[in-house]
């Protein structure tokens, strides 16, 4: 089982994400958490230039092609072989945070985005993907209370991030079946009742 976690900055993915590794993990199931961009020693150095302030030059096709590079590495390196080795993969971000965050964020041809998803996936999609939807003016109150420096990425303005937030809710309704909406103001053991209840099913399978 392939399962992402998708949303704007500060959404919750992070904190879902690890939620549910310790409720799989108590059921002795073998799980894999990754994150992206990174997890291999390959795309971990492609994040470090991603999210480096010193990069402001950075064109958004180079952007995209970094994240694409970086995504094809953990694919083939720790993705795929933790899924045919029969282990539940949880992985914070994929490839719906290219679409959201370059193609709907940056306005980069959807048309390419998701071409360069497939291959640098080879059309490994997720079994489902969690969406962490909240308003960009709530994840920039978030940001504040903790208070933590922010990289490159997170620098953008909020109209940057509530054309992202668009492109992740067009996304889900373009794949209902795979993509579910959560609402990320609920209190975090509410989401994550709420994952747990729409995964279940699909591990008594295995
Ligand atoms: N349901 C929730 N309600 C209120 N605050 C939350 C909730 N879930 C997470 N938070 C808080 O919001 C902040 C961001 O959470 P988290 O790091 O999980 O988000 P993220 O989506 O992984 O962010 P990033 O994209 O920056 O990695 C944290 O301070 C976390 O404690
Ligand atoms: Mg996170």
């Amino acid at each position: 089982m392939f399962i992402t976690f998708e949303g704007i900055d500060y959404s919750g993915k992070t904190t879902q994400a690890k939620m549910l590794i310790r409720r799989l993990r108590q059921m002795e199931m073998p799980v894999v958490y990754v994150r992206e961009p990174g997890g291999t020693k390959i795309s971990e150095a492609i994040r470090d230039i991603l999210l480096d302030h010193r990069n402001r030059e950075m064109h958004a096709h180079t952007e995209l092609l970094l994240y694409m590079a970086a995504r094809s590495q953990i694919v083939q390196e720790i993705i795929k072989p933790a899924i045919q080795a029969g282990k539940v993969v949880v992985c914070d971000r994929y490839i719906d945070s290219s679409v959201a965050y370059q193609g709907y964020g940056r306005g980069i041809d959807l048309e390419w985005v998701h071409r360069l998803n497939d291959f640098a996936t080879e059309h490994l999609k997720p079994d489902i993907t969690f969406l962490l939807d909240l308003s960009p003016e709530r994840a920039a109150e978030r940001r504040q209370r903790k208070a933590r420096r922010q990289d490159r990425m997170e620098s953008e303005a909020l109209e940057f991030y509530s054309n992202i937030r668009k492109g992740y809710r067009k996304l889900a309704e373009d794949e209902p079946r795979r993509v579910m909406i959560l609402d990320a103001e609920l209190p975090r053991d509410q989401i994550h009742q709420q994952i747990w209840e729409m995964i279940k099913p699909g591990l008594s399978q295995r």
